[in-house]
């Protein structure tokens, strides 16, 4: 059973300078609402009830967020904007929310090692914020599934466009049930002529506490960061891990293409905005 979920939101977003100079990357909105809730969101609809969060310097404005705010609210309340004001109430009372510090950006392994007190002795979820995933299920309770049938590590994969295999955690493995993978291998963002697939890992773990000690033995990496995939490795020499490449759609909103494209996509289907863009774009 699955209880709590890690999302690390430490990092420095250097691919959405300069405006993550004074504003988190977690923040930026889809619309009108910031990508780490549409995160939490699909936490919270998986029956995950407890949630670190992972931060560090600069991201005070996630943590505003996910708490009360009592002047707006008195605000909404005598202006009769009782829509809205339910909304902004909603938002602080989704989950129980906790917030670790990652000193300095060391990598993304490091900043889910930062969870280990927090976590204990039990398997957990790990969910990257720069992945939006619309699905039916959503695609942690997808992972959540099958790791009550296999008891073993789950990683979300995909396969990814070639020119696009070096900026990806890459997969070596097996397919032992559809769409299940046996990993024999992870390699972080390989040159595609040295990549050993094109399955991508995208944003979404199940890990059992194993990992922890994995990550500790994991030195600095690519771009001198603690890598999870790295981690991963380690991992698989010990226990079996698994692929599963998920049923959803998946939006790279830490990327900006993909960033655009979540944007065009959630307004196509927003009653009070898909006509007017949806008449725009075509125009
Ligand atoms: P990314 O490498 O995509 O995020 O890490 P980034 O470093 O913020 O972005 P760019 O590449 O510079 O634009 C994936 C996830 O891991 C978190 C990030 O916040 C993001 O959600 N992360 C990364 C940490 O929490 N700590 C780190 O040290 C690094």
């Amino acid at each position: 059973m699955i209880r709590k979920a890690v999302i690390p939101a430490a990092g420095l977003g250097t691919r959405f300078l300069p405006a993550t100079k004074s504003m988190p990357k977690e923040m930026l909105p889809i619309i009108d609402k910031p990508i780490i809730q549409f995160v939490v969101e699909e936490a919270i609809a998986s029956g995950i009830e407890d949630i670190i969060i992972i931060t560090g310097r600069g991201k005070r404005a996630i943590e505003d967020y996910f708490d009360t705010s009592p002047e707006l609210e008195t605000h909404l309340l005598q202006n009769g904007k009782y829509e809205l004001l339910r909304e902004v109430k909603d938002i602080s009372s989704l989950a129980d929310i906790h917030y670790i510090r990652q000193k300095e950006p060391k990598g993304l392994g490091d900043a889910v090692l930062k969870a280990e007190k927090h976590v204990g002795d039990e398997p957990f979820a790990v969910l990257l914020g720069d992945d939006i995933i619309k699905a039916d299920i959503p695609c942690i309770k997808q992972l959540m599934n099958l790791f009550e049938k296999y008891s073993k590590p789950m990683i979300a994969v995909e396969k990814v466009p070639k020119e696009k295999v070096s900026s990806y955690g890459i997969i070596k493995g097996r397919e032992i049930e559809k769409s299940v993978y046996f990993v024999d291998d992870i390699i972080e963002k390989p040159p595609l002529e040295e990549a050993p697939s094109n399955i991508g890992t995208v944003g979404r773990y199940v890990f059992t506490p194993e990992i922890f000690d994995c990550i500790t033995e994991t030195p600095p990496g690519k771009g001198n960061e603690i890598q999870l995939t790295d981690a991963i490795r380690i991992l698989i020499e010990e226990e079996d891990v698994y692929g599963y490449a998920f049923e959803g759609k998946r939006y790279d909103a830490g990327d900006k293409i993909g960033y655009v494209k979540a944007i065009v996509d959630f307004a196509l289907e927003r009653d009070d905005l898909k006509e007017e863009v949806a008449r725009y774009i075509k125009r």
